[in-house]
């Protein structure tokens, strides 16, 4: 006789990262989600919980959209040709031409990949071959990704820690400060500069309106190659396809992936100029000198063309832009007065609210307290009463504890997003105003030690 299987978070626990599972158990949200459709998550319990994450700007598109999943099971019944690697795949050149055009600029070849830290990989090794330079430059609290190389980019010692020797040539510059770069790209030694036209996980940073064309003009006065990341930041997340277009800027390079599929089918793209192009890809000896298996696989690609025409059908771009303006708007509102918040920021739906210290003593000592446990505390106490209370899904950024991340799918409705303000308005007021609120941070602190 057969035992009876294991419930689903154990056989997870047992087999795959029980850590995680410990973490999601402790903040109270581990959640069985058996349906999930635009912006709502339905639960095995019962409840619906409303997507404000969407898995990190994934689900542009909303979860599961229907022609999405329609271009996936029209890929699988025409039994087409998969994994030949001995073929032209059309469904790529189809999908390549849409996203140059979208981008625009001089980016004219995409090389498809699977993730976004496979895009950054690539694109080190592109940069370095065309401008045959070492260096690579980034930005503090910048984050491009886990991979070992992408890993080097990214400029927070959380992630580092353990991984070291990590690539040689990778040098940080602060976010915003062009005087810093131009000493750097002077030495004519810099192969690229590698930016989030906003900074995601550094906290929802917007730079100054200039600064990206002060970047790329510097670039291209030092012979250095401008690229873009534009993983979380693009697929119209912030109103236009690419954040880039808000700047007036055109760079050399553009990473996509995350929301490029409809958040099914692992993807990444990396869009380029000819002339990069070319120096890589340079001769019939050298025509598949970088691949990737799954690269141009035709799940990945439907799957994407159909993600571009239905952020096209639904203007999503468009309605990321308005609704964006009106949730910092109604979020600005709500908030005023209260001490603890300092600024609502962001672009489209890219959206961050930014907690600062308290002033009154009482509220001063609790939050100083956790503050020292764990800088990521108290982001978390709010994270966990929307999810418990309000049931939405949000989560503080990864590089900025002290930033909560509203980006829901641009599907999004106006009710919903009244819904969100509703409930963070309601959190706030908690910790302001009632001792509940830092007592039950003490004792998940207690939980947390005791696991
Ligand atoms: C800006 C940015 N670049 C790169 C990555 C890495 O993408 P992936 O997790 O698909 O490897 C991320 C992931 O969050 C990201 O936010």
């Amino acid at each position: 006789m057969s035992a009876a299987p294991l419930p689903i978070t154990d056989v997870y626990s047992d087999y795959v990262n029980p850590q995680w599972v410990r973490l999601l158990d402790l903040l109270g949200m581990n959640a069985t989600y058996t349906r999930c459709i635009g912006t709502e998550l339905y639960t095995k319990d019962g409840r619906v919980i409303l997507d404000f994450l969407s898995g990190y700007c994934v689900h542009n598109v909303g979860h599961n959209h229907p022609a999405v999943v329609a271009a996936l099971k029209d890929e699988l019944d025409r039994s087409g040709p998969a994994m030949l690697q001995s073929h032209v795949p059309e469904l790529a050149g189809e999908l390549a031409a849409r996203l140059c055009s979208l981008a625009g600029g001089q980016l004219s070849k995409v090389f498809f990949c699977s993730s976004g830290s496979e895009g950054v990989e690539a694109v080190i090794k592109f940069v370095r071959a065309h401008t045959k330079r070492v260096g690579l430059i980034y930005a503090t609290g910048a984050f491009h990704g886990l991979t070992c190389g992408a890993l080097s980019l990214t400029g927070v010692n959380f992630w580092r820690d353990g991984f070291s020797p990590l690539l040689p040539g990778c040098e940080e510059v602060p976010f915003g400060d062009l005087d810093r770069l131009e000493e750097k790209l002077k030495t004519r030694k810099i192969a690229a500069v590698i930016l989030e036209p906003i900074q995601a996980e550094a906290g929802i940073r917007v730079p100054h309106a200039k600064y990206l064309q002060e970047v790329q003009a510097l670039c291209r006065r030092y012979g250095t190659l401008f690229v873009l990341d534009e993983v979380q930041t693009g697929m119209c997340r912030t109103g236009r396809f690419l954040a880039a277009h808000h700047y007036g800027v055109t760079p050399d390079v553009v990473i996509l992936a995350k929301a490029l599929s409809g958040g099914l089918v692992p993807v990444g793209a990396v869009l380029m100029t000819d002339e990069v192009y070319s120096s890589i890809y340079s001769s019939l000896k050298r025509s598949i000198v970088h691949t990737s298996t799954y690269s141009e696989n035709g799940l990945a690609m439907r799957a994407g063309l159909a993600t571009l025409a239905t952020l096209e059908s639904e203007r999503l771009g468009p309605r990321a832009a308005f609704l964006g303006e009106e949730l910092r708007g109604r979020l600005r509102r709500a908030l005023s007065g209260y001490e603890m918040i300092k600024e609502v920021r962001g672009a489209g739906l890219l959206c961050g609210i930014e907690f600062q210290a308290p002033s009154k003593l009482t509220l001063r000592l609790s939050f100083e307290a956790f503050r020292r446990i764990h800088a990521g505390m108290f982001g978390q106490m709010v994270v966990m009463r929307m999810y418990r209370e309000h049931g939405i899904l949000t989560q503080i950024c990864g590089n900025n504890f002290m930033v909560l991340k509203a980006a829901p799918p641009l599907v999004v409705t106006s009710e919903q997003i009244d819904q969100f303000v509703d409930a963070f308005r309601s959190v706030v007021e908690l910790m302001h105003s009632s001792g509940a609120f830092w007592s039950e941070a003490l004792a998940l602190v207690g939980r947390a030690v005791n696991v």
